[in-house]
């Protein structure tokens, strides 16, 4: 049974198949689904998603390449889905000095806005952190009551203990099924199974053997895999913790083996 606990189910890439693409990912032992808004828009699509399958969930947040979206209005939209019932954190929300290293102070503003909101809320957070760790980091250390996930985690097995010491999880995607993965393994060797949540990240970031080629979140079992290598243990034990993690820091009851998600 997995939990992938970051898939952007939303996405324009899965328009012409979604129907299809969600029954087969089904069959393939996804329980669970958390979809995290980009802006409103995606943020609507996801809710609409949520709604009508029980067993996917929700993220709200303004992700920092959508710093266009940084207006009143589309905060206060956000402020409104943080209260449905199936949104269960606030996100993907974070720094990119990747694609945007002009905006740092407007991306760092953002970020704490919707940090508030969350502790508002009393909802985790889902991180995104792109070649930002330093000021990630350093806003995190602000909020000790904050709780969440770093989404993909590309820090240092340093910057990981940090987080671990206070509290966090640590989002694995695809990138750790690549050869250049270096990082990986120091991470994971210091990071407890208690601590490890599973993202596909769809339709991005597609592990080997689908690399090129469009993500979904039956393909979490390529990162599950590659995780349980690492850690020197079966692909069954890290796909329950995962699922468990999933379910304790985003409040979701764990679903039975045979049944729907509650
Ligand atoms: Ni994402």
């Amino acid at each position: 049974m997995y939990f992938d606990t970051h898939a952007h189910l939303d996405d324009r890439a899965f328009d012409a198949d979604r129907a299809e693409m969600l029954r087969q990912i089904r069959e393939a032992g996804v329980k669970l689904v958390i979809d995290p808004g980009c802006e409103p828009e995606s943020c609507r699509k996801a809710a609409a998603l949520s709604e009508a399958y029980d067993w996917i969930y929700f993220a709200a947040g303004i992700h920092p390449e959508e710093l266009e979206s940084d207006t009143p209005e589309a905060l206060e939209e956000t402020a409104v889905l943080a209260a449905h019932p199936k949104c269960v954190a606030i996100g993907e929300i974070g720094l990119d000095y990747y694609w945007d290293d002009r905006h740092r102070e407007e991306q760092k503003a953002l970020f704490r806005r919707q940090i508030a909101l969350a502790l508002e809320r009393e909802l985790p957070v889902i991180v995104h952190d792109r070649e930002a760790h330093g000021d990630c980091l350093e806003i995190i250390r602000g909020y000790p009551e904050l709780r969440g996930v770093f989404h993909c985690f590309s820090g240092s097995a340093e910057m990981a203990e940090e987080l671990l010491r206070r509290g966090w999880y640590l989002g694995f995607d695809g990138p750790v099924t690549y050869k250049n993965a270096r990082k990986t393994p120091e991470v994971l060797a210091i990071c407890p199974l208690d601590r490890i949540l599973l993202e596909t990240d769809s339709p991005y970031l597609s592990p080997v053997p689908r690399r090129g080629r469009r993500n979904d979140p039956g393909n979490l079992r390529y990162i599950c895999e590659r995780i349980a290598e690492l850690k020197g243990t079966t692909p069954q034990t890290v796909a329950a913790a995962a699922l468990k993690n999933g379910c304790e820091l985003f409040g979701i009851r764990i679903p039975a083996r045979n049944g729907e998600a509650g």
